[in-house]
């Protein structure tokens, strides 16, 4: 049946972990029915050749953008490069004839925000945006209840997130740990937080305040150096990263710093780092909803809560990745109703891949023909840019204090 489709000619550009795995190595493995690899582009060539070895790719490496778009004209450009180059690298693809599929964030300020969406609708081109939480099966399950009103109107949602002090501190060793780099993380890593609280309220966020504050890492920590592979502290930190003790990481990120001077493993006390790194946000939704949101990055455990409140009852999940104690996978959704109406427990069963199977789901969704979103999980360029100008609300509001109203950003 596939075969009956023409296979979309596409382009990865930047080729970190993102962009070799999901969109590289595993996309190729599941979806080559429907994509074929044209083109890889990098400005580090090395991580590209070395990324073009783990996809399994004879495709030609490019360290110019404009060239290989003028060269190979794809059909689709997937943009895997850091948070605050997006806009430019999108809006060159659009210009350039092919439609985009942008890593979360979609970019990282208002202005740029502006500039893809003016040229999205100038070019007729779509972009899309790997919002793939959207995707995990309790998230649809949960975003089912709500549509079908298992608690009628919701109020209020009670959104948190706990980063472990693994995945936490990953932010704190590479760019993400600069604001003109990622938006900090109420951009970076919010954006697939408040993109859910968007989706599952079916509504915009209008005014939002915020709390941010660095208390854990860059000049809180006891002591500090460049990197951990050449610190005189590492018997002795917490947060000592051996990258050569993971092949993937050592192979892709090692040899080409040489370039690029871009280390894996910098230090997470680095003095100069600017982002909060806990964080709290009140935000008032169109349709009157009040979210209380709060996201931590040096925790014991990795997962989150989420509540939905409403006049009938509340909808309730706890769903940790990972904790230091032993308990039954956590994908339990608690269905309670008000008024004596007891308690439903929903068991949805994981499924293979990243995000409890959401990754895969996203891609078939996205590169399936025919692909059934009633649930209007595939999400564009409004989308986007409704969960960036949430965290930039946040961040200026933390920053500057007050409360933001999202509107007056664009
Ligand atoms: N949806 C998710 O769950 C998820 C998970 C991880 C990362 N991401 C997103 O994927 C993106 C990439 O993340 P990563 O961890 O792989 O980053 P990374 O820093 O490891 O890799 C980025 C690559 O882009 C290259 N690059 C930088 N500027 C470029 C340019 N102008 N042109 C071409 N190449 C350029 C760098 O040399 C590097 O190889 C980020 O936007 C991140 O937010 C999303």
């Amino acid at each position: 049946m596939a075969q009956a489709f023409k296979r979309k000619r596409y382009v990865l550009v930047g080729t970190g972990n993102r962009g070799t795995t999901m969109w590289g190595h595993d996309l190729l493995a599941g979806w080559s029915d429907y994509v074929d690899l044209v083109g890889i582009c990098d400005l580090n060539l090395m991580r590209a050749e070395r990324a073009r070895d783990i996809i399994g790719s004879n495709a030609p490496l490019y360290g110019n953008f404009d060239s290989m778009m003028a060269e190979l004209k794809p059909d689709l450009v997937i943009v895997c490069t850091p948070d605050d180059t997006h806009d430019d690298i999108i809006i060159r693809a659009l210009e350039a004839g092919a439609d985009v599929i942008s890593e979360k964030p979609m970019t990282t300020t208002p202005e740029k925000i502006d500039r893809i969406r003016d040229t999205e609708r100038r070019t007729g081109r779509r972009v899309d945006v790997s919002f793939n939480y959207r995707f995990s099966p309790t998230a649809a399950r949960i975003k089912e209840l709500i549509d079908d009103g298992a608690i009628g109107t919701v109020t209020s949602v009670d959104f948190h997130w706990y980063l472990d002090n693994q995945h936490g501190a990953d932010y704190f060793r590479r760019w993400h740990a600069f604001t003109e780099r990622s938006g900090s993380l109420f951009v970076h890593k919010a954006t697939h937080h408040f993109d859910l609280l968007n989706w599952y309220l079916d509504s915009d966020p209008v005014e939002v305040k915020g709390f941010g504050q660095l208390l854990h890492y860059g000049k809180n920590g006891p002591f500090r150096g460049e990197r951990c592979r050449t610190c005189t502290h590492k018997t002795e930190c917490d947060y000592y990263l051996d990258l050569g003790a993971d092949p993937f990481l050592d192979t892709l990120y090692e040899d080409p710093s040489q370039i690029d001077g871009y280390f894996r493993d910098a230090c997470v006390y680095r003095e100069n780092i600017d982002i909060p790194d806990t964080m709290t946000a009140s935000i008032k939704y169109a349709s009157g909803v009040q979210v209380s949101y709060s996201l931590n990055t040096y925790m014991p455990i990795e997962g989150h809560h989420i509540a939905f409140n409403g006049h009938k009852g509340r909808i309730e999940m706890r769903q940790y990745e990972k904790q230091p104690w032993s308990e039954p996978p956590a994908d339990e959704i608690l269905l309670v109703k008000s008024f004596g109406g007891g308690v439903e427990r929903i068991w949805v069963p994981h499924e293979a891949g990243g995000h409890y199977g959401g990754d895969n789901r996203m891609r078939d969704m996205i590169f399936k023909p025919g692909s059934n979103d009633r649930l209007r999980q595939r999400a564009g360029s409004r989308a986007g840019a409704m969960s960036v100008l949430c965290g930039i609300a946040a961040l200026e509001s933390a920053t500057k204090g007050g409360s933001v109203m999202v509107k007056q950003l664009t």
